[in-house]
């Protein structure tokens, strides 16, 4: 397949690291440009005075924009059933740490998942992955973490596992035993993280369930010293760690992530001078989640700070019925602009090149480079790359092309 005419294609680099600093503004693109694709496969690409004669499927893209599809390295897709009784609750002054303190939040989520059975947590997720594929997502990262016991964990990473099987997109598998205590532990935590370690990782490890490790470090969830148990019990398996922190509180979850050698930390909400030094000096992303703030009302996380002081910055959805009961990343790059401060093009580099590498795909997605995968959107007809974040709400995509095919 050829696409010519393209009005600009964008984010031809392929990066060996993260971008971080000043590259996270560069975005390297031709403008007047052809693609050509071949099977699934990025074949070459140019601009229009050295276009190929092609006698195959051809798309004449005038006016329209290419960008690679977004990696979105941070979700909960599998659950069981939303939560709006919570936001109800929430819009009358409830908050939710209180929701979750009086047994709602994430234990709601595990109540609900314990009685839904394997194949409708299948059918379901199935669902919403092809709901964001179509807003233009071609990589994602999936966490356990509703099920909060051997049985419910290894039930979501199983169903993960299936949409592994049956997905056009890469999936990432993420074990998040340790999300919330289960009322049953809560004043044993000892015993729920020997459940993990002793229980849980072992079999997980053995049918291969998972890619990495992750735990919620939070003032109502995992302390620092129960994260870095969940860590580095990860870590004798070989799961490199992605971990929530910092969503309320600066506790010390970062310098243990980094010191982990952690993938990323996720959330940063709060986040203070001592951690962004830290970051700036590691290879952990940082990875924003700015829907979970735009839902809960909390203060965003400092976007152009971490940027500027050169910490490689990721954006993800955080798809989730609690906190960001949205996968849409084209609302997440708006948000980061709106928000963050963040510029356009730093925005998508956090969400294409950054994401890929928060998931360690970087080799075959996140950028429209000769031979990696040729998953990319078309946009409809628009005057700039700025007016993708600045047109929040409109849906701006022509077309997802997922391995050389429009879905
Ligand atoms: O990333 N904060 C922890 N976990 C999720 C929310 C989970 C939920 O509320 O169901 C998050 O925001
Ligand atoms: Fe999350």
């Amino acid at each position: 397949m050829l696409i010519k005419n393209i009005k600009s294609l964008l984010q031809t680099s392929s990066p060996t690291k993260a971008l971080r600093g000043k590259s996270m503004s560069e975005m390297k693109s031709i403008e007047n440009a052809w693609l050509l694709i071949e099977n699934d496969i990025i074949k070459n690409f140019g601009s229009m005075d050295t276009c190929p004669d092609f006698n195959g499927e051809t798309i004449d893209a005038i006016g329209k924009i290419v960008l690679p599809t977004w990696c979105d390295s941070h979700t909960h897709l599998v659950f069981s059933t939303s939560r709006e009784e919570e936001f109800e609750m929430r819009l009358k002054g409830k908050s939710y740490q209180e929701i979750a303190q009086a047994g709602g939040g994430i234990l709601n989520s595990a109540k609900k998942l314990q009685n839904t059975s394997e194949d409708d947590l299948f059918k379901s997720a199935f669902q919403r992955l092809h709901e964001v594929m179509k807003l233009g997502t071609g990589a994602i990262e999936i966490k356990s973490g509703y099920g909060l016991s051997v049985e419910g964990e290894l039930k979501m990473l199983r169903v993960i596992k299936r949409l592994k099987e049956k997905s056009p997109i890469p999936i990432k598998a993420n074990f998040l035993g340790a999300h919330s205590y289960p009322a049953e532990y809560k004043d044993d935590h000892q015993g729920y993280i020997n459940l993990i370690v002793n229980e849980m990782l072992p079999q997980i490890a053995k049918e291969g369930l998972a890619d990495y490790i992750d735990a919620f470090c939070e003032k109502v969830a995992f302390s620092v010293s129960d994260t870095e148990q969940i860590i580095k019990a990860g870590a004798k398996y070989g799961l490199k760690a992605k971990i929530h922190t910092n969503q309320f509180n600066c506790m010390g979850g970062i310098e243990l992530c980094v010191e982990n050698n952690a993938l990323s930390v996720d959330h940063l909400e709060v986040v203070n001078d001592a951690e962004i030094e830290c970051l700036k000096n590691s290879e952990t992303i940082a990875t924003l989640l700015p829907s979970a703030p735009f839902f809960l009302s909390d203060p965003y996380q400092p976007g152009r700070k971490l940027v500027d002081e050169g910490v490689a910055v990721a954006l993800a959805s955080d798809y989730n019925p609690g906190s960001s009961p949205s996968g849409n990343m084209n609302l997440v790059v708006s948000l980061a602009c709106v928000k963050l401060k963040m510029t356009p093009e730093e925005a998508i580099n956090a969400a294409t090149i950054n994401g890929a590498f928060a998931m360690e795909l970087n080799e075959e997605y996140g950028s429209i480079s000769k031979g990696k995968k040729a998953n990319f959107i078309l946009t409809k007809k628009i005057p700039s790359v700025a007016y993708i974040p600045y047109a929040f709400g409109s849906n701006l995509i022509d077309q997802v092309i997922i391995n050389g095919k429009s879905i």
